[in-house]
């Protein structure tokens, strides 16, 4: 704490709040200018009785300043607060950066641990196109739509295995020969008689490499 008292408070006044404060347990430090005089407060007192004491001095103002253990406390509960929301950052950067970068990852070693992926040169495959895989015992169409993105379904329709799809290029859709079934790239079905999808696997395109693999 402090006290601000005016320059021109008398000697014996400024003796009396002297006495009164160290009787109330104050260290002081006096400070006087031409414009105010100032007291500083320290040592292990009781503040609300300092301020009881300042209430009855109109001309002085007291500033009620921390005291040292007080302001250990506070300086240590902001560290302490500091050091939390720093780790409770760091967790939440953590916690964003392990899908980015396992976004980021090459996909070679899940699909090694996959097992073996079907392989086409992606040069070789036209936008607009499909083509038909064995992969697995299976077929497999795999689709390269216009917007430059890879898809692969079953090639045998879900209604009547093994009815194998045709592409269309046009419709870009996949179409079934047997009862008039459509499933667009994704494998839903758009139109005719089948009601289940056809089984999608995943494509991931390596080094201008694309590879097949089941769905996890
Ligand atoms: S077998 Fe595919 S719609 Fe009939």
């Amino acid at each position: 704490m402090i006290l601000v008292l005016p320059p021109d408070l008398s000697a014996a006044t400024l003796e009396q709040i002297q006495s009164r404060l160290e009787g109330l347990g104050c260290r002081l430090f006096l400070s006087s200018g031409e414009e105010q005089t100032v007291v500083s407060l320290s040592g292990d007192f009781d503040p609300l009785a300092v301020q009881a004491a300042a209430a009855e001095w109109p001309e002085a103002d007291l500033i009620p300043l921390q005291s040292d253990r007080a302001y250990r406390f506070e300086r240590r509960r902001r560290r302490f607060l500091a050091g939390l929301i720093l780790s409770f950052g760091l967790l939440a950067a953590a916690a964003l950066a392990i899908p980015v970068l396992d976004f980021l990852r090459p996909p070679e070693v899940r699909l090694e641990l996959s097992g073996p992926a079907r392989v086409v040169s992606v040069d070789r495959f036209p936008a607009g196109t499909a083509r038909r895989l064995r992969f697995r015992g299976r077929t497999v169409m795999v689709a390269h739509d216009l917007g430059g993105r890879f898809f692969a379904v079953s090639g045998e329709c879900t209604l009547a295995d093994p009815c194998q799809l045709e592409w269309s290029e046009e419709r870009q859709q996949f179409l079934c020969p047997c009862h008039g079934g459509v499933f667009d790239l994704l494998g839903n079905v758009l139109d005719g008689p089948a009601n289940a999808p056809l089984l999608r696997y995943e494509t991931a395109v390596v080094h201008g490499v694309l590879y097949v693999r089941p769905a996890l």
